[in-house]
């Protein structure tokens, strides 16, 4: 009889060969064999994955077809021949045949994955989500999953029960690098309210039976694992929470000493003090509670030599004032429970004062503006964050750039091996390492105003072992002075705080190698009608930037219920005091349209190649199909004018020198 399959040494072979990326190696040995073996399903097979690894899809397909054919029970072929059609823009033949996949194999986890991503490129958003559940019920390890499910979230409203989504939304929340908490606030907060009593604990909590309720309100919120979570994450941008958390607080405070269950109000008392920590403590104090933290500190300051201090009496301090800010605190040695508390207020603290010493400027600030907008980032760093979305794995420059799809043609492109990228305005790090997390190979130059800013990201970059970013001090308008060109220059949401923001586009254009690309994100004027008005509001009022008027402004703002200015609350900026600030209070903002920015453009001597956001582009191309229009800023123009909120999240685009 003749063999069907040849010697197993040369199918390991040739997928040696493609393991070490040598394709076209492989492709020689397994044309031979296939000569030889011509009926050989796993020669084949290997055959098209090579294939489909060279872009020669249609031989390809050839190739899977041929495969199910001779074995129609073969579930790799067809889940190979589905990724073909989902390649050559066939999504109902690709559909097909991962549903026989599944049909053949109900544990295909990739199938429901890739059929997950079909109806979302369909903006079948919530049928994506169920495919994306089954992925993640089969293989609850599948980082790819968790990463599309966290994209889906972004851009879909839950609004109906589903029994799995929380645990989902845990582990996205307890992982650092997956999704920025914030991207996916709402439906973490839909699903609380949908899926959990929390609803009934904070009913208790509004109905004021005090201090009777109380064990019995912490015990409920306790069993919530998913808020305790949320809590230490991002500031909870929702101010029925906020309602209710103040609230608590404020029991809490009146019966910190005659607490019975220390175990259960440890728990709680350890999330919402990260919360108050990371929304940097933007809740509204009565007197009555500033009075009682004051005799607090004073109690614990006078006794601390004694050893008689409780850790519930500390806890509940951090709920009002960071540790770093009381003075006993470095005689304090902390118990396990406090520890979390310590490292997040105090320590980290420290070793960010010690970063500062290590960070080096290229030059003293002179400009007045930059004077004023870094005593602002010193003040408050922003953004402040915990987690964020990191690539899965780095890649090369240009497989990177092909992603985004630019109109400019890259094989005429010549980057650095070792790209170098310059982020100009990095702030606290979240842009930074982010990009850091997408090239391989590449040299990060992280440059911004504030010394604080820069600690923070320096800590979160070592904290994520992030160690190809340099962070430097300084202004960009002395980018000369630091004597480098870049491939990549990204400088986004910087800008627009500057007195003369074309200035500053321009130094950051003369530090641009011959073929270097730029992304720059500027503030959109339509966008920010409504935020530009409550500035307005804030100027005439002549309401000086405190953190006390900052905290009464916002609790205005809710009370009043002024539905002009109802959509300030559903920005998660709102939630925290350096949001507040960049969001309202900024020193200097400049708001740019598209035609201002194309008249910069042309004085800069640079040409559009495309916008960045990919929700914003999918919008666009849902109403202009032809591939042209992507670079036409008139059809932008138009776009803007019929979706005055679409830049909300900034204009963000990429441009690059005239050659
Ligand atoms: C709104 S934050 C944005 C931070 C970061 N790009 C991000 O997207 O997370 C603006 C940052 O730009 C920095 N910045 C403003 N003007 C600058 C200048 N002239 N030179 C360097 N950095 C500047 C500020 O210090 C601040 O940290």
């Amino acid at each position: 009889m003749i063999k069907q399959e040849p010697d197993k040494k040369l199918i390991e072979k040739i997928i040696l060969l493609f393991n070490e990326k040598k394709y076209l190696e492989a492709l020689d040995l397994s044309d031979n064999i296939i000569h030889e073996y011509p009926d050989s399903i796993l020669i084949n097979n290997i055959s098209g994955v090579i294939h489909t690894e060279l872009k020669n899809y249609n031989l390809a397909k050839n190739l899977f077809i041929k495969v199910t054919n001779l074995n129609p029970k073969y579930n790799d072929g067809y889940y190979n021949l589905a990724n073909i059609y989902n390649k050559l823009g066939e999504e109902d033949n690709a559909i097909k045949n991962y549903e026989k996949v599944i049909e053949l194999d109900k544990s295909y986890y990739k199938a429901y994955n890739n059929l997950g991503n079909i109806f979302r490129k369909r903006n079948l958003n919530k049928k994506a989500l169920e495919y994306y559940i089954l992925t993640l019920n089969i293989n609850p390890n599948y980082i790819r999953g968790f990463y599309n499910l966290a994209g889906v979230l972004q851009h879909f409203i839950l609004n109906e029960k589903n029994k799995y989504i929380n645990r989902f939304f845990l582990y996205l929340l307890e992982k650092k690098i997956i999704v920025r908490p914030n991207a996916i606030a709402t439906n973490i907060i839909n699903g609380l309210f949908l899926n959990t009593n929390l609803k009934d604990s904070f009913s208790l909590i509004e109905n004021n039976n005090y201090p009777k309720n109380l064990n019995k309100i912490i015990e409920g919120l306790n069993k919530n694992k998913l808020l305790l979570q949320f809590m230490k994450v991002c500031p909870i941008p929702n101010y029925y929470f906020e309602k209710n958390f103040i609230k608590i607080r404020n029991e809490i405070l009146n019966e910190i000493y005659n607490l019975n269950f220390k175990k259960i109000y440890l728990k709680f008392l350890i999330s919402l003090s990260s919360q108050c920590f990371i929304n940097e403590y933007v809740y509204y104090e009565t007197d009555d509670e500033e009075f009682k933290v004051n005799k607090i500190n004073e109690r614990i300051k006078n006794n601390i030599n004694k050893k008689e201090i409780n850790d519930l009496e500390i806890l509940i301090l951090s709920c009002y004032s960071p540790l770093y800010s009381f003075d006993w605190c470095k005689k304090i040695n902390p118990s396990n429970e406090l520890k979390e508390i310590f490292i997040l207020q105090y320590r980290n603290h420290n070793k960010e004062k010690k970063y500062i010493q290590k960070i080096k400027s290229i030059s003293e600030i002179n400009d007045k503006i930059s004077i004023k907008v870094k005593n602002q980032y010193e003040e408050n760093p922003y953004p402040r964050w915990t987690n964020l979305g990191l690539s899965i794995e780095p890649r090369i420059t240009k497989e990177v750039i092909e992603d985004i799809n630019l109109n400019v043609d890259l094989k005429k492109l010549n980057f650095s091996k070792n790209a170098e990228i310059l982020i100009a305005g990095c702030g606290t790090g979240q842009h930074a390492i982010t990009t850091a997390s997408k090239y391989k190979n590449a040299e990060i130059f992280a440059l911004d105003l504030s010394f604080n800013s820069l600690a923070y990201a320096k800590r979160k970059a070592k904290e994520l072992n992030c160690d190809n970013i340099k962070f430097i001090q300084g202004d960009l308008l002395d980018l000369r002075k630091f004597d480098r060109k870049f491939d990549i220059i990204e400088s986004v949401g910087v800008l627009h705080h500057m007195a003369d923001p074309l200035l500053g586009w321009e130094c950051l254009t003369d530090c641009l190698k011959k073929d270097a690309l730029m992304l720059i994100g500027l503030y959109s004027e339509k966008a920010r009608e409504n935020i530009a008005n409550i500035r307005e509001k804030i100027n005439s009022l002549r309401i000086k930037t405190t953190k006390k008027n900052i905290i009464n402004f916002r609790k205005d703002i809710f009370e009043n219920n002024t539905a002009k200015w109802d959509s300030i609350k559903y920005s998660p900026d709102f939630y925290s005091t350096s949001g507040v600030r960049d969001l309202l209070f900024h020193v200097q903002e400049h708001r740019f349209t598209i035609k201002k920015i194309r008249s910069h453009m042309n004085k800069l001597g640079l040409f559009f190649l495309g916008f960045e956001d990919t929700y914003v582009l999918d919008r666009f191309k849902r109403k202009y199909n032809q591939t042209n229009d992507l670079y036409n800023l008139d059809k932008w123009e138009e776009f803007e004018k019929n979706n005055s909120r679409i830049f909300s999240g900034m204009y963000q685009f990429w441009c690059k020198k005239i050659d």
